[in-house]
């Protein structure tokens, strides 16, 4: 089934030819956003255009001021405001009458549904709230989550803010080093974790790898909870800390906690991402902004609506899952699906069967996604009854034209917009995009800045660039769902995102996401992708010095260069060239070695496409390393000039090394 052979075969040339799109009709006359004055309604009343995204959730009391800027960049916004991001996600549902509602749908990989009703998950959130407190967790505390997609990681996020615990989630895929240098910074002494679940059909043990992490961690532990997700699949023992988190709720069954009230400014969780240097950092988002930002996202942009079951296809343990999978979608009121496993197991169409048998009106990827799709042909969707979708979204890379196009088709059956929405880990949630029942839509293009949101392309003088030319993208005000620090350390803040281009004597703020972009006449934004020494890789961020780090971490290897060259499906695959020590040979067994490194370090998401073992690097007269070159080697691409070298001779050797296996 399925003839993945030429994508372009299954386009027609009619789409293939056409490079805009109106949205239909159809979608336009239901949408949440219809009419474009919404533009110039937020231009003329900034910040206090910003009102209409608060007035979403439920205040305790009102905030005195929308915006504060005193003391920018740290900006506060709904100063004074004060509320629950639990009570918005839940409580306020169910006292409106909703509470048999599906709240969270979820699948696991074999096959088993479980569904939690708006009530259900009430009665969750707050038991699970009372055995936090029961634990000594105290407002302000940073629990740590490392989870799969399991039901009990909404819950446990949600009962942390209910208590005022702010959660840190630590992607399931990452290491145990990974986890360890996440809770050390974080100085969290709570773990929730699970045994282990389920991928491509096997039992994979987690519960080991949370425990070597554990034994990395530098302050003492308090408590770690244990979800059982496996059973007699993997029987497991607990240390004298460890809860198992049955066991655990029934000691807290029927138990209610008032949610806490939380200043607009607190923190409600941090988020771990790459930058340029081996350290990552901790976005601080926060209770009033975020929530109002995501919420108001997920309305305007995803057409979100309580009766809709909406489906984004990403992981928690990412800032795409906390905004549209848990918070934004949750504090909407509708249905969130999740799915644990993998979109090829046990078949190709497993997605497709996900939204027939659930009817899923609105569908979130990334175009990794879209190409692994693409490659395995459109046979998988057409056995499916797709009807049910209304709209299709993107995230987390550029996507080519030719997915793009795909999608609509072959998804969409012409029939619903596809929103590309450009935003990162720091802006908390979607910046550029289209909006779906405004905007015409143009494939590749990730389109105008959301409406409150000043996003101008530029020079390094900071002149706006002419339409067509490549500048740097940068956000010229600020906007609720920012991240508010990087957690402990604010000099890092600043030196990562204002200083290139604000004038702190000034007063003039400047925020730059490092993603190179291009802009048209109709200010359509292209993101052409990062400028600074992050990897995208299948829509996930990597830092190429925490790789690095990896590989030079392996006995034998004295230097090492990590690019990112071009793949058809992860959109940029990892490739690593080494230097080996004297007397190492870079052999078999080494390349073994440093993958290993690289998966201990950071996990299997970072596995290395090729590793390069060369005498020497290609470096500058200076010293630093050309990656760059690099990049063109791994790309096969023609070289750019190589004349400031201080040793030419040493790229031909690696050329052939790269096109030789
Ligand atoms: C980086 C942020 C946003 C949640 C997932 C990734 C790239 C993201 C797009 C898009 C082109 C995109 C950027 C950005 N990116 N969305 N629609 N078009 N590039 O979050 O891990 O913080 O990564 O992803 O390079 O800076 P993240």
């Amino acid at each position: 089934m399925g003839d993945g052979s030429d994508p372009d075969v299954q386009l027609e040339a009619r789409l293939v030819e056409q490079d805009s799109f109106e949205p239909p009709e159809s979608f336009v006359e239901q949408a949440n956003v219809s009419d474009d004055s919404i533009y110039e309604e937020f231009e003329e009343n900034w910040p206090q255009s910003w009102e209409r995204a608060a007035e979403l959730l439920d205040w305790e009391s009102e905030w005195d001021e929308v915006l504060d800027e005193e003391d920018a960049p740290f900006y506060e916004w709904f100063v004074n405001g004060e509320l629950n991001a639990a009570y918005n996600c839940v409580d306020r549902h169910v006292e409106e009458g909703r509470k048999n509602q599906a709240a969270i749908k979820w699948e696991g990989e074999l096959g088993e549904t479980r569904t939690y009703t708006y009530q259900d998950l009430y009665r969750e959130v707050n038991e699970f709230a009372a055995a936090l407190r029961g634990l000594g967790v105290e407002e302000d505390d940073v629990v740590t989550m490392h989870m799969p997609m399991i039901p009990e990681l909404p819950i446990a996020m949600l009962a942390c803010a209910r208590i005022g615990a702010p959660h840190s989630v630590v992607f399931a895929g990452f290491s145990a080093d990974a986890l360890a240098t996440r809770m050390n910074s974080a100085d969290s002494e709570y773990l929730v974790t699970c045994d282990g679940y389920y991928r491509r059909g096997d039992a994979l043990n987690h519960l080991e790898k949370a425990n070597e992490g554990l034994a990395g961690v530098e302050h003492e532990v308090e408590d770690v909870v244990v979800v059982d997700r496996l059973g007699e699949e993997l029987p497991h023992e607990l240390d004298d800390n460890q809860h198992d988190y049955d066991e655990l709720m029934s000691g807290h069954e029927g138990d209610r906690v008032e949610p806490v009230t939380r200043d607009a400014e607190d923190m409600l969780f941090l988020m771990y991402t790459s930058g340029t240097t081996g350290e990552p950092k901790g976005a601080k988002h926060t209770t009033g902004g975020y929530l109002s930002y995501v919420a108001w996202t997920a309305q305007s942009v995803l057409d979100v609506k309580p009766e809709d079951t909406y489906w984004c296809a990403a992981d928690i343990g990412w800032i795409t899952g906390h905004s549209y999978i848990v918070y934004g979608p949750l504090a909407l009121g509708t249905t969130t699906m999740m799915y644990e496993g993998t979109p090829d197991y046990p078949e190709k169409d497993r997605l497709w069967e996900i939204v027939e048998k659930n009817a899923v009106d609105i569908f979130y990827t990334a175009p990794t996604a879209i190409r692994a799709f693409m490659k395995w042909g459109e046979d998988w969707p057409a056995s499916r009854d797709l009807s049910s979708l209304r709209l299709l979204g993107t995230v987390g890379e550029p996507i080519n034209p030719r997915a793009w196009k795909w999608y609509y088709k072959h998804i969409g059956d012409e029939s619903c917009p596809v929103v590309d929405t450009w935003w990162q880990t720091e802006t908390g949630g979607m910046m550029v995009t289209t909006l779906p029942g405004v905007n015409e839509m143009k494939p590749g293009s990730a389109g105008p800045a959301l409406p409150g949101i000043d996003a101008k392309v530029i020079h390094p003088d900071k002149e706006e660039v002419e339409p067509g030319q490549a500048g740097h993208l940068t956000i010229q005000k600020p906007w609720p769902g920012m991240l508010r620090t990087v957690y402990n350390n604010d000099e890092r803040f600043i030196s990562e995102y204002w200083e290139e281009y604000s004038e702190p004597d000034e007063d003039e703020w400047i925020y730059f996401p490092e993603d190179g972009a291009k802009i048209d006449d109709d200010g359509f934004i292209t993101v052409l992708g990062r400028i600074d020494d992050v990897l995208n890789v299948s829509g996930h961020r990597l830092g190429t010095m925490e790789i690095e780090s990896a590989v030079v971490g392996v006995e034998g290897v004295a230097e090492a260069a990590v690019v990112g060259g071009d793949h058809e499906v992860k959109g940029e695959a990892v490739y690593v060239y080494a230097i080996t020590e004297e007397g190492t040979e870079g052999g078999e067994e080494l390349r073994e070695r440093v993958v290993e490194g690289v998966e201990d370090a950071i996990g299997p998401i970072a596995r290395p496409e090729k590793i390069v073992f060369t005498p020497e690097l290609p470096k500058t007269r200076s010293g630093k390393i050309m990656r760059r070159l690099l990049e063109e080697i791994a790309n096969g691409e023609e070289l750019g000039d190589t004349s400031t070298l201080r040793n030419p001779d040493v790229v031909d050797d690696i050329q052939q090394k790269v096109q030789s296996d």
